[in-house]
């Protein structure tokens, strides 16, 4: 299968009711802000939402990434973390929930999920390696290109049509694999497959894929990993929409998924429910070993690798929590309900929505504005001044400039991403965000583009500033 059949009416799971499976026992005060202040607030971070405070924004999407609420007993496995420097009590609790949930004996705690790669490759990773991946996320490409190896992404055409109503948009595309395991053998350390496919808008991938690509990596030699950082949306989504697995149950649907993996790098900021945390799975006990050497190097002791007791012990039971049905019902029908508002608005999106967020299509919401003026940028500024809603660019800024010919590089995509935090908030709050991409959208006229005021030479996206360009038609505002 390569990403599946069209999708026709099979969407649409059967669970009532769909409330969130959850009441709020501790709450944490928004500061809502007028639209003169955002206007100035926007203008004083130079038009980079990334140089806003939080407390000046009511809604953030920015990221899904170590934003989770955590829960009543994850806070309460706080008090019971083992501080021990080494054996921790806490260590062997993450080591069990890892064992019973993937399946892998063997567990390196890192202090987020950058730090699981920079160990893994260290160990793996030599110059003039390939790496294939169906699409890296950029620490993963950051990590592969650092050891001085080149990173392939292999996802199929389908990864990069926004609008092809495809369940598993997240596929490696098996023959493209197949053949570059053919023509770089021996220079392939690894392939790597990323869970959701975070770069190509959180698509899942399909059960049937991974086993393809794990019988052709065992037929070549090759191990395979998983960058499981959303391993369970993406185990929700096989439930969902592969034929066969309506009635298997996540935790089987999950165990079977890393029963083609050699093992996984986790960011634990996603799917284990943690505000920091991280960690390697390994199923053999020689990778491991020679791992830990790196682990104590860059992060720590085996039995802490850049963790607090505590983080461990909320971790192992973040991994516990969210391969629940109730709860994955309820994480991925919130994101459906974001895409679907804004669909009945008319607002241009990626589709099918992904697992963890929804991802506004600049090119068709801004259809005038020319590329260079940045309208995936400007589209977010404006989002944050219409309703104080963060999102965040993935286009043009993010993009870079062509290390060659220094001009910018203009990806096919350029969009804007809303990443909904874990447990955080709630429908309501989603509605707010619906109606601010309308309000946007219906005076999409006036929206100004953006040039840069001062460009840092790398991921310029963080800190670079921007100005309005100034337009005679248009007012500053
Ligand atoms: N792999 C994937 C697929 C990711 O999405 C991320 C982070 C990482 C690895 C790195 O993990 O942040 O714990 O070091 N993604 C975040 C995001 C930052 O906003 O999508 P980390």
């Amino acid at each position: 299968m390569t990403a599946g059949e069209s999708m026709g009416d099979r969407e649409g799971p059967d669970w009532w009711p769909l409330a969130e499976p959850f009441k709020i026992k501790v709450v944490e005060r928004l500061r809502r802000t007028t639209r003169e202040e955002r206007a100035e607030l926007i203008r004083r971070a130079g038009y980079n939402l990334f140089n806003l405070r939080s407390s000046d924004v009511y809604i953030d999407l920015l990221t899904d990434s170590g934003t989770s609420a955590m829960s009543d007993t994850q806070w309460a496995a706080l008090m019971v973390g083992d501080e021990a420097y080494a054996g921790s009590r806490s260590f062997y609790r993450l080591k069990e929930a890892v064992e019973e949930v993937m399946g892998f004996p063997y567990v390196i705690p890192t202090h987020q999920g950058r730090a699981a790669e920079n160990v893994l490759f260290t160990t793996l990773v030599k110059e003039g390696h390939i790496v294939p991946n169906n699409m890296h996320f950029d620490t993963t490409k950051a990590h592969v290109e650092h050891r001085g190896a080149r990173a392939l992404d292999l996802a199929g055409e389908w990864a990069y049509d926004p609008v092809a109503d495809l369940p598993f948009k997240g596929d490696i595309d098996l023959e493209l694999l197949d053949r570059a395991l053919a023509e770089h053998g021996e220079a392939v350390p690894f392939v790597m497959i990323t869970v959701t496919c975070n770069s190509g808008g959180g698509q899942p991938v399909s059960m049937a894929n991974i086993r393809g690509a794990a019988e052709i990596c065992r037929r070549r030699g090759v191990p395979l990993f998983l960058d499981a950082a959303r391993f369970a949306e993406n185990a929700y989504f096989i439930k969902l929409r592969e034929p066969g697995y309506a009635d298997v149950s996540i935790r089987d649907i999950v165990r079977e998924m890393f029963s083609y993996a050699d093992g996984c790098t986790v960011s634990g900021k996603k799917d284990a429910l943690v505000n920091i945390g991280g960690f390697i799975a390994l199923r053999d006990g020689d990778l491991y070993r020679r791992a830990t050497v790196w682990a104590v190097l860059f992060e720590g002791f085996p039995t802490y690798g850049g963790l607090a007791g505590r983080d461990m012990e909320a971790m192992a039971r973040g991994l516990e929590e969210v391969v629940d049905e109730d709860y994955l019902a309820y994480r991925i029908e919130q994101v459906a309900y974001l895409g679907r508002r804004l669909k009945e608005a008319g607002v241009p999106i990626i589709e099918p929505v992904g697992g963890h967020a929804v991802y506004l299509d600049a090119l068709r919401f801004l259809p005038d504005l020319p590329r260079e003026e940045f309208p995936g940028q400007a589209l977010a500024v404006e989002l944050y001044v219409e309703g104080g809603v963060r999102g965040v660019e993935i286009g043009t800024v993010l993009a870079g400039r062509d290390p060659e010919t220094g001009e910018n590089r203009y990806p096919r995509l350029e969009m804007v991403r809303l990443a909904l935090p874990r447990r955080v908030y709630t429908c309501r709050h989603l509605d707010v965000v619906a109606e601010t991409c309308q309000r946007v959208l219906d005076r999409r006229g006036e929206v100004v583009g953006l040039e840069f005021e001062e460009e840092p030479p790398v991921l310029r996206h963080f800190t670079a500033r921007f100005r309005r360009v100034p337009r005679s038609a248009v007012g500053e505002t």
